[in-house]
């Protein structure tokens, strides 16, 4: 597998959001993602748990000689961020929910969050500061039991959200769990109101760490692959499938035959792999949906 690229993490399928978010600035690079379905949902655990599913697999970037990497994970990002910086050398870019964007037109705002988020340190500390900023903001926050698991087990099809959302009419919606992504646009039509993601934030913020570093890795420590790592490689399609004749053409090793126009090297890791991959084909590339 090549090494030098870019780590994406997330608990499951909500990271993939992020990813394309952030496709337009790390598509050259090869590109890692990590998506622990098998321990999802991460927001009803608690951070010794998590601990060491995440470490596990930030080990696993530093084995691959990551330049950067992306906690596409609002519920990581609120328990672990501080101690993630401090144990890795590579950059590390974290996503928190876009309070602050929100806040600055007045109104009532609905953060919709995981049930560990809601209750971490650092979301709360963020609350206080956009209270501080924009006093004539009213925030509220909710955590969403369970939602974060109906989107990973129903494909994000058919999620009755009037069984997980707050009842009310925010001006605002912001959304604090990247799983809710797939959500956005019902979301927005439940409430009647415009919905914020921190999806954008963190391309901005990885297109600035790659812009500044140097050209080689920051991190060169490189040790051996654990055994459940192989890898996968999807082609970066351009649309439509290719005819039968044009597919029968195509080298049969491909691991998908459409039409290539450039390649994406991404590479799916981790015991959880084949589902994210067709997760990813099924909701990216088939779909074409935008969140
Ligand atoms: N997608 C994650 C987040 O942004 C976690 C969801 C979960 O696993 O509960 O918080």
């Amino acid at each position: 597998m090549e090494k030098g690229g870019v780590g994406f993490f997330d608990s499951g399928v909500g990271g993939l959001t992020v990813l394309d978010a952030c496709l337009p600035f790390c598509r050259h690079l090869p590109i890692y993602y990590f998506g622990d379905n098998t321990h999802v949902p991460y927001g009803d655990k608690s951070r010794e748990e998590l601990r060491g599913y995440v470490f596990s697999a930030f080990d696993l970037f530093l084995s691959l000689g990551v330049v950067a990497a992306v906690v596409a994970c609002n519920t990581v990002t609120a328990l672990l961020m501080d101690e993630l910086r401090r144990r890795y050398s590579f950059p590390i870019i974290g996503i928190e929910p876009a309070v602050m964007s929100a806040a600055q037109d007045a109104g009532e705002i609905y953060v919709l969050t995981t049930c560990a988020t809601h209750a971490s340190a650092r979301f709360n500390m963020l609350l206080r500061q956009v209270k501080e900023k924009y006093p004539q903001a009213r925030v509220r926050d909710f955590p969403c039991k369970g939602l974060a698991d109906a989107v990973e087990r129903t494909w994000t099809e058919r999620v009755p959200l009037a069984k997980f959302l707050p009842a009310g009419s925010p001006n605002a919606v912001v959304l604090g769990c990247t799983h809710y992504s797939y959500l956005k646009a019902e979301i927005s039509a439940f409430y009647g109101a415009r919905v914020y993601d921190g999806n954008d934030g963190v391309a901005r913020c990885l297109s600035n760490v790659l812009k500044n570093r140097d050209g080689r890795p920051l991190c060169e420590k490189t040790t051996c692959f654990r055994p459940f790592v192989t890898t996968l490689q999807v082609n970066k399609i351009v649309g439509r499938k290719i005819g039968r004749k044009k597919r029968k053409k195509h080298r049969k090793n491909d691991v998908i035959s459409y039409k290539v126009k450039s390649s994406l090297r991404l590479y799916f890791l981790g015991e959880d792999r084949l589902f994210n991959r067709s997760f990813y084909e099924q909701m990216f590339v088939f779909k074409k949906k935008r969140w």
